[in-house]
């Protein structure tokens, strides 16, 4: 997954391409460039290895001029993070610029191909092949930029988000993709191409999500008078756009004063869950209205099972709905990896429910899962942030979570969205079928009203887990441990300590500590027990007296005013009582806290953590 902007119109093209790219270098920052055409007619490309502070720095004393340009920031797919392989590539006579983001999946018989023709390339990138194939179909079919981009996109396998410049047309700005994300935004004199609407939204609110095999051309010639757009298929088939208005604001962007996007969306967390909550939750008329069910009620009630696919911590949240849906609605839930999935051939059938969990909604594996379960004739239902993603769109129908963007690397208040997202679906299942009774229907809606401030409540601590947090930054290893609804909250508390602070951490079902990991209790490995006064507690407190009676130490998150627990573990965090089902909420958010301080005392980069990046697009 890379990040691409593109701009054209009235204004200075370089500074609004770069601030652009600093505003997707959450998609991948291992290498970044630019494109322009300055008003002499020249193509000028500048490339850097590193963030994009890097290209800031490298391009400080370039001629930057001119009102059109593409930039992008990389995470490598093809060929190695360095400047070579960095984005744009010209093309042979360097006469084009290209960006891309995607894999090509048959670049190499492509490569071949105009090899044979005498094309000699400088990187291993699959775009470098790809602009070469667009001038050698420009040149050997006489053909314009737009019918060369879509004769070359016609012999592409595989996925692309991409943007070209040609100096002999420096009025038109060319883009198409296909699997990745792009999006247009429509303002006064000026258009704008970027992966996804952060670099658009302080400029204009309208937008055009390109579909798949789509191209665009975007034209500005003040001298002539000429301001248009155009949407047409690969195939040549004129389309008419349909313009949105987004509901991003740039204060949703900055960092609200807090010192990274993590700690901001941690707390954005009360606001998120209502918001997602929002004309859906109905406390007063006990009831809940989600409208992806309502209107595919009989799918869900006739399913004989539910598949549900994700990677990350959005499987995590599939864990957790297991437990709900099975617990309230009393179907069989499967929680399949989508990497895994989409591989192993499983056996997928008509009446299957497949439930598609994806934050970005650009996950490569997650999309292909779909895309599988689809040929099955399978109904998709998607949990998705991002509104136009590639996974709802592939979907049947679905649930926004509606939490705004996720910048922060590490995933966290959409982890509680699609929890919360998931459970009002399984309550909604379970109150249709009749396997979930009115009263416990009614009490979990009550206390599904009451989470937001109950969250509220336990970001109060945040300064006491800061402080203790500090103890264990010399930790080499942690295991976090639960039970029953809270052991896929382990597995998440795990997960966001390693992507962060780069320490080792696992998380088990409690119980399997006799298994096999209990043989690694010392006191230099803190473990954490999510154990909050519900389900399986007193054979978790038995869980804990057998790590304490071998010197480990205990990190314990448990319920307000537990007089068990907070007698053995060497630290506690208190999170008030809720239902069972949504303990999850309140127990995660200690472990986002504790893990952001850790890896922020010792130094890491919190919001873009090494080799990660917000959204695979890629496999
Ligand atoms: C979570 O903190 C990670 N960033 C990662 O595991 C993420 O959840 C995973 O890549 C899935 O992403 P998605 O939800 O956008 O599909």
């Amino acid at each position: 997954m890379c990040g691409i902007v593109g701009y054209i119109g009235k204004r200075k093209a370089y500074p609004v391409l770069i601030k652009g790219l600093h505003r997707l270098e959450y998609r991948g920052y291992d290498s970044a460039g630019v494109a322009l055409i300055n008003n002499a007619g020249q193509l000028n490309i500048y490339k850097a290895k590193g963030k994009v502070s890097e290209l800031e720095a490298y391009a400080a004393d370039k001629d930057t001029g001119g009102c059109i340009g593409i930039a992008h920031t990389r995470w490598a797919t093809h060929g190695e993070p360095n400047m070579v392989n960095a984005h744009p590539h010209y093309s042979e006579s360097e006469r084009l610029a290209i960006i891309h983001n995607g894999i090509i999946e048959n670049y190499a018989v492509l490569k071949a191909g105009l090899q044979a023709e005498g094309y000699t390339f400088k990187s291993d990138t699959d775009t470098e092949v790809l602009v070469q194939l667009i001038e050698y179909t420009q040149l050997n079919r006489q053909a314009d930029l737009k019918t060369a981009v879509q004769l070359a996109l016609q012999q592409v396998v595989g996925a692309y988000a991409i943007a070209v410049l040609d100096k002999e047309h420096p009025d038109t700005l060319i883009a198409a993709r296909k699997g990745s994300p792009l999006v247009v935004g429509i303002g006064e004199d000026e258009y704008f191409l970027a992966s996804d609407a952060t670099p658009i939204v302080e400029y204009t609110d309208k937008v055009i999500y390109l579909g798949d095999e789509e191209v665009v051309v975007l034209t500005v010639n003040p001298q002539l008078s000429i301001l248009n757009y155009q949407l047409s298929t690969i195939n040549g088939v004129d389309k008419t756009p349909e313009i949105k208005r987004l509901e991003l604001s740039l204060s949703q962007l900055e960092k609200g004063g807090y010192p990274h996007f993590m700690l901001k969306e941690i707390f954005e967390q009360p606001r998120t869950l209502t918001d997602s909550m929002r004309g859906r939750v109905n406390v007063r008329q006990d009831n809940i209205a989600l409208s992806g069910f309502i209107d595919n009620k009989d799918r869900f009630l006739n399913a004989k099972r539910i598949i549900i696919t994700a990677c990350g911590t959005s499987w995590h949240a599939g864990l957790i709905a297991m437990y709900a849906i099975e617990e309230f609605a009393q179907i069989p839930v499967e929680v399949e990896y989508s990497s895994e999935f989409r591989y192993r051939k499983p056996v997928i059938n008509k009446d299957d429910v497949v439930i598609a969990i994806s934050q970005s909604g650009e996950t490569a594996d997650t999309l292909a899962a779909i895309q599988l379960a689809k040929q099955h004739g399978a109904f998709i239902f998607s949990i998705c942030n991002v509104v136009g993603a590639s996974i709802p769109r592939l979907s049947d129908s679905g649930c926004y979570t509606h939490v705004g963007p996720e910048i922060g690397v590490a995933s966290t208040k959409a982890f509680t969205a699609q929890v919360t997202a998931l459970t009002m679906l399984a309550l909604c299942i379970g109150r249709e079928k009749g396997t979930l009774t009115k009263e416990h229907f009614t009490r979990i809606v009550s206390e599904l009203g009451q989470i937001p401030n109950k969250i509220s409540r336990v970001l109060e601590q945040e300064k006491r887990i800061a402080d203790f947090a500090k103890t264990f930054t010399y930790a080499q290893n942690f295991i976090y441990l639960g039970r029953g609804y809270n052991y896929p909250v382990a597995m998440e508390g795990a997960l966001k300590l390693k992507e962060i602070s780069y320490i080792h951490a696992e998380g088990y079902p409690a119980a399997e500590m006799k298994h096999g990991p209990i043989a690694l209790i010392s006191q230099e490995m803190p473990v954490v027990v999510v154990a909050p006064h519900c389900g399986t507690y007193e054979k978790i407190v038995s869980n804990i007296q057998e790590i304490k009676a071998r010197k480990g130490k205990v990190i314990a998150v448990v319920t307000d005013g537990d007089e068990v627990v907070s007698k053995i573990a060497d630290y506690i965090i208190e999170v008030p009582q809720t239902e069972e089902c949504l303990t999850p909420l309140l127990t995660v958010i200690p472990l986002q806290l504790l893990a952001y301080h850790i890896a922020v005392v010792k130094g890491c980069d919190v919001d873009q953590p090494r080799n990660l990046a917000k959204s695979v697009t890629v496999e």
